[in-house]
């Protein structure tokens, strides 16, 4: 079998992009933005790409492996595509190699003509109040993480043996939360759900989950699907306030003002739909509450409780709908207290950082230095590390292409030379000579294949592999 390492030629002379001297791009980060912007590098007619996809994990896809919710499998066929562009002409993939330890961009830009940041952001918001970091109170991305096999959180452990959890958001990574905590064992032992969650859930205990958004339910970011999802569970009821779904005037100003995105006053109706069920009958309740902002986790040695503020919804001097703290307090106990407030990128080695954004400072998709705006030559950025941590799979493509099509633009004025100063080729000896073990495409197809067969043998799409040395030792 030929590896796909040997695919590219070592000629490097000739016109730049053509088919002797391609243009050579670097793309670290190999979920939805890598992916579709290597597609749109690799099927330009008019210019000869040849491309290296590095991850920092031996598996590809990103969010679409270690993100997205194992019991909504039907999203994750996306990756049919990801397959189709593996297979084009001067692709590459280099698994388990992390950009910033393994690779410095100083090194990297002379290996490549073109360097592209696609690492997603995979850090948390924090809430910042007392409490926080309490045993049992965790942000919803390890939690995400765990139950999805991700090896930098597959030694996690979670006290499931309690009845209550809070999960704070009103997104849809709260509604997949919600829905694991929710879901029957019989349901997610179909699903790619990581062995260990797995059992871990099956000993849980938990009888309610409150859902708590600090707005209300006009301006929840979840999507309509999701939150039906909710309230269809076979063995869980969503329970609302009939108060809370009240829309006063500011509320029903929004909703007039939103009236062209038909998701708010869908998601409205779905909770309201919920008032004439009540208390309904299933044996696990979801309690979705509105107009409450966490203030203090509370307990001594570990989660005891959430001190929840009641907000109302006020439009600020800019025309912007916000939550605004009314003084009256209340206090829930619980005993685990997920954060769904949303992800954020950190900051990767060498390369110009947004921390206020959690993102990499660009213009259009060119990385620019924060302090002067001028572009850093051949540095280039998509997905969401680009703009921030919002947007389904697809919004990843429109992004991708929007970069890809700058870093043509500027590779049209490149020499035939440009900025290379070591043979394109080197790579997988340079990193042979580190002593990394780069996976390849042909390694992670042998990974997968491994995965789908120990799952076929418990009825379930995949079986993960959870480890690094696990994932290193199917290759090996
Ligand atoms: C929990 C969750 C569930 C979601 N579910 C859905 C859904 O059901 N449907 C939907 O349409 N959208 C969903 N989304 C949104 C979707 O996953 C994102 O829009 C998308 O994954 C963002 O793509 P990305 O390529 O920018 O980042 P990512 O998918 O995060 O990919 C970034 C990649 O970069 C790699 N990387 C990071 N640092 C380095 C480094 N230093 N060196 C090398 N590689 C590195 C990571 O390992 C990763 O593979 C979900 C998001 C989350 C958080
Ligand atoms: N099934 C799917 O398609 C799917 C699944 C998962 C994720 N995704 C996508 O992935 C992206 C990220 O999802 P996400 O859920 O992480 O983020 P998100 O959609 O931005 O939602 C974040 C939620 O956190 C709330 N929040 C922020 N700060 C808070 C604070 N300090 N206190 C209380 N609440 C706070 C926000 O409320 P405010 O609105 O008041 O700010 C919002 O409800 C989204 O685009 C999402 O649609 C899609």
């Amino acid at each position: 079998m030929t590896s796909d390492f040997q695919q590219h030629t070592n000629n490097s002379s000739g016109k730049l992009g053509s088919a002797s001297n391609p243009l050579r791009v670097a793309v670290f980060g190999a979920g939805p933005a890598g992916f579709y912007a290597v597609e749109e590098l690799l099927k330009q007619q008019e210019i000869a790409v040849a491309v290296d996809l590095f991850d920092r994990l031996p598996t590809p896809y990103g969010l679409v492996r270690g993100g997205v919710a194992p019991d909504h499998q039907k999203i994750k066929a996306v990756i049919r595509q990801y397959e189709k562009t593996a297979a084009r002409s001067g692709f590459r993939f280099f698994g388990n190699v992390t950009f910033g330890e393994n690779l410095s961009l100083s090194e990297i830009l002379g290996y490549y003509h073109q360097v592209l940041f696609t690492t997603g952001a995979e850090a948390d918001r924090r809430m910042g109040i007392p409490g926080e970091d309490l045993l049992g109170s965790y942000p919803a991305t390890v939690f995400v993480g765990w139950y999805n096999g991700h090896p930098d959180y597959r030694d996690l452990q979670f006290d499931l043996g309690v009845e209550r959890a809070d999960v704070v958001g009103n997104g849809n990574v709260a509604m997949d939360v919600t829905r694991i905590l929710a879901r029957s064992i019989d349901e997610l032992a179909k699903t790619d759900i990581a062995d260990y969650a797995l059992e871990a859930l099956r000993e849980s205990k938990i009888k309610e989950i409150y859902l708590l958004g600090r707005r209300g339910p006009a301006q929840a970011a979840f999507t309509n699907p999701e939150i039906r999802e909710l309230a269809e569970l076979a063995g869980a009821d969503l329970v609302v306030k009939p108060e809370e779904l009240e829309l006063d005037e500011v509320n029903r100003e929004f909703l007039v003002q939103h009236a062209a995105e038909q998701t708010h006053q869908r998601n409205v109706d779905t909770l309201r739909a919920q008032i004439a069920k009540g208390e309904g009958s299933q044996p696990k309740k979801i309690r979705a509450r509105f107009f409450v902002s966490p203030v203090e986790v509370l307990g001594k040695e570990g989660v005891e409780g959430l001190r929840l503020e009641k907000n109302r919804l006020v439009k600020d001097g800019t025309g912007v709908f916000k939550a605004q703290g009314t003084g009256v307090y209340e206090e829930i106990p619980c005993q685990l207290v997920f954060r769904s407030i949303g992800y954020k990128g950190h900051q990767l080695p060498g390369v110009p950082f947004d921390e206020r954004n959690g993102i990499i400072p660009n213009q259009d998709g060119r990385v620019i230095d924060p302090a002067t705006k001028t572009p850093l030559p051949r540095v280039y950025v998509a997905g969401w590390i680009k703009r921030g941590p919002s947007g389904v799979i697809g919004t990843n493509k429109s992004d991708a292409t929007a970069t890809v099509q700058v870093m043509l633009e500027d590779a049209a004025q490149y020499s035939a030379g440009e900025g290379l100063s070591s043979a394109p080729d080197a790579i997988p000896a340079l990193l042979a000579q580190k002593q990394i073990r780069a996976v390849t495409f042909i390694d992670w197809k042998r990974i997968d294949q491994i995965e789908i067969a120990a799952g076929k043998k418990r009825g379930k799409p995949r079986e993960k592999l959870t480890t690094i040395a696990e994932l290193l030792a199917a290759v090996n």
